[in-house]
């Protein structure tokens, strides 16, 4: 029997009542319903230095770059700031230099997940640039994401989830990219076309 696929989820703000850790907890509640291994990585416990190449690299960026080496797939979740990723998510993108010569390199092989959560209406635009990276980086973009608008409506002020349609739009999200991972894991690629044939009258490719 396969192995369970290993899933780290990477994200959130720095503050404690943070709506896109928890958006990204309940994306991993949804992939760990259909047998996956989950592991969330709030960006507030990384403690990551800013990015420099100057120093030797901390015991903590280490770590991280092992934990995103050794799973099957990841979830990323960003607030919005300034219509893009906060400055903690891209600079732990950065530590991911240290997977250069991996073998193999970067996210090669990884579905991505994406999810942002907003004040706004600009959160296809983080979405957006997560998945800038995550081709930089030879990972595999999810096709459905889930850029949370208008926060404040779907979250408590405690950052608690109170839109159940949300809830379980984040959980099919978790479950998709779990889906991913096992196509990675059984035949070494995603195509989708296997598992969800287009119907032929679908007038689609
Ligand atoms: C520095 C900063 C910049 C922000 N910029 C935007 C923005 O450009 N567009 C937007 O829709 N919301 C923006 N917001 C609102 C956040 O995206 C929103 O409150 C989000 O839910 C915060 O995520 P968190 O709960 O994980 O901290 C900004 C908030 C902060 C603190």
């Amino acid at each position: 029997m396969a192995m369970p696929v290993r899933i780290v989820g990477l994200g959130g703000s720095l503050r404690a009542g943070s709506t896109s850790r928890t958006a990204l907890a309940a994306a991993l509640d949804g992939a760990a319903a259909t047998g996956a291994d989950v592991r969330l990585i709030w960006l507030r416990d990384l403690g990551l230095p800013l990015y420099t190449a100057e120093h030797a690299p901390p015991p903590a960026a280490r770590e991280f770059a092992d934990a995103v080496h050794a799973c099957d797939a990841m979830i990323w979740s960003s607030p919005t700031y300034q219509g893009s990723v906060s400055g903690s998510f891209k600079n732990a993108m950065d530590w991911l230099i240290l997977l250069a010569d991996a073998v193999p390199p970067y996210l090669t092989n990884k579905p991505i997940g994406l999810i942002s959560t907003a004040g706004g209406v600009q959160g296809l635009q983080t979405v957006n640039a997560m998945d800038f990276i995550a081709r930089s980086l030879r990972g595999w973009s999810v096709p459905l994401v889930m850029p949370v608008p208008q926060s404040w409506r779907t979250f408590d002020p405690d950052g608690q989830l109170v839109d159940e349609a949300v809830a379980g739009q984040l959980r099919a999200l978790g479950a998709e990219v779990a889906r991913a991972a096992r196509q990675f894991q059984t035949h070494g690629t995603c195509d989708y076309a296997e598992d969800r044939p287009v119907a032929a009258d679908s007038g689609r490719p």
